[in-house]
């Protein structure tokens, strides 16, 4: 009986959200940014590998892998190495099965199968989509890399507000369930930073790049912190501008 009024219950909400959905334009007008933003190409993948061309990388890490067919196993660099702590996906067929936290400090303390002074030309940072995490990630990633590597982040350029909410399992939102998390506050606040170069590419939801070195139409931003409280609707009136936009193939073609 109480099976019976809960699946009742569960479908007049269902049928009053969808009935509010569809008079929604703001709903449907951020579902289709979702859309767009999936025809986007290059995906990061092809960027990545073309990266690992552009610099001659030798050694590579990932560090967010989930399912590696997707990513991982397609990228074509001497040296790979992969760490997640198998949340998403269960096989979790990675060389360190742990968090990235865990990962680095494991590293520093030489207990793992690689040695504490290696240092990575390439790093992808594609792990837990939050903020504080992504900022750790960075700052980590930044002792182990070569002094002309290059560190890559994925989801840099949320579309919507929707896409960039600090919480993934909102299903009702007009993003459904695409997620890019608050990764662009970490490269956002990196970009900042005077000893650092930046530029985030306009594909596959935003893949953002830092490195130590100045390479061509990477910069940095000299003023000030423009958006101090990191509001959704400052980075997207000035996004071009605070995320150092770019289209790949421009990039390929002018540098
Ligand atoms: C977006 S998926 C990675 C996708 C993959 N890089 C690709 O390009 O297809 C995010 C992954 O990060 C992992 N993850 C979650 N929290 C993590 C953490 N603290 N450290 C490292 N990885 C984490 C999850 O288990 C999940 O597999």
């Amino acid at each position: 009986m109480m099976f019976l009024k809960q699946y009742v219950v569960d479908l007049l909400n269902n049928y009053r959200i969808g009935k509010h959905i569809k008079s929604d334009e703001y709903f449907k007008k951020t579902a289709e940014l979702s859309v767009l933003e999936n025809l986007k190409t290059p995906r990061r993948t092809f960027i990545i590998n073309h990266l690992i061309s552009f610099i001659n990388a030798q050694n590579y890490l990932e560090i967010g892998v989930r399912n590696p067919t997707k990513n991982f196993d397609r990228i074509q660099c001497k040296n790979k190495f992969s760490v997640d702590p198998g949340i998403e996906f269960e096989d979790n067929p990675v060389d360190f099965k742990m968090t990235s936290d865990v990962f680095f400090e494991n590293l520093k303390r030489d207990k793992l199968s690689i040695k504490s002074h290696i240092k990575f030309d390439v790093i992808f940072i594609d792990g837990l989509h939050v903020s504080n995490q992504v900022e750790k990630d960075i700052l980590n990633s930044l002792e182990i890399l070569n002094e002309n590597g290059i560190i890559i982040l994925h989801d840099c350029n949320p579309p919507s507000e929707f896409h960039q909410r600090e919480q993934y399992d909102f299903m009702y939102s007009p993003a459904r369930n695409f997620w890019n998390g608050t990764t662009w506050k970490a490269f956002y606040k990196f970009r900042h930073h005077k000893d650092l170069f930046s530029i985030c590419f306009d594909s596959d939801w935003g893949v953002g790049l830092i490195s130590k070195k100045q390479y061509p139409f990477f910069n940095n931003i000299k003023d000030e912190v423009q958006n101090g409280f990191y509001e959704f609707s400052v980075l997207n009136e000035f996004r071009k501008e605070h995320l150092n936009l770019f289209s790949f193939e421009d990039w390929v073609e002018l540098r």
